[in-house]
């Protein structure tokens, strides 16, 4: 089964943004995982990032078109974009939502909320960038059967 990870913006800047919230990992070293851990799973996984809005609006509704699940990480977006709300609105296979950190427990107010959690089977949150680990196994098991 084809999964898409989905990285919005700033996450491209992975490994040289902010290491000690978001680790040291760059976003082409947590492709290859993701690929990895997926391929361990049974999964076949394509990882892409964008700073761009409509972009990520287009994938969406790609995936959606396509019954592909989606591991989505949204950044700054899961905060604000009733755009990218609309567009998991529409999903048809399992969307997990998951972050580096953990929104909840940081001390900007903003962060506190996600427009993704009212669409996703599981939130994955402060775990690292094994949390895309973690959403990929809860894929595996929400697409089985
Ligand atoms: C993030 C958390 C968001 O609040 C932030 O805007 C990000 C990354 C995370 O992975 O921890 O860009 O989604």
């Amino acid at each position: 089964m084809s999964v898409l990870v989905l990285n919005g913006p700033n996450l491209g800047r992975l490994g040289k943004r902010q290491p000690e919230i978001y680790g040291s990992t760059t976003h082409a070293e947590l492709a290859t995982l993701c690929v990895e851990w997926g391929r361990d799973l049974g999964l076949e996984v394509e990882v892409r990032q964008t700073n761009h809005e409509g972009v990520m609006v287009d994938w969406l509704n790609a995936a959606a078109d396509d019954g592909h699940p989606v591991v989505l990480n949204a950044a700054a977006w899961t905060h604000y974009s009733y755009a990218v709300y609309d567009a998991c609105a529409q999903l048809t296979a399992p969307l997990v939502e998951v972050h580096i950190s953990d929104p909840h427990a940081r001390p900007e107010e903003f962060r506190h909320h996600s427009v993704v959690t009212p669409h996703a089977v599981e939130v994955v949150k402060g775990l690292g960038v094994d949390g895309y680990r973690v959403a990929l196994e809860v894929v595996a098991r929400s697409s089985a059967g």
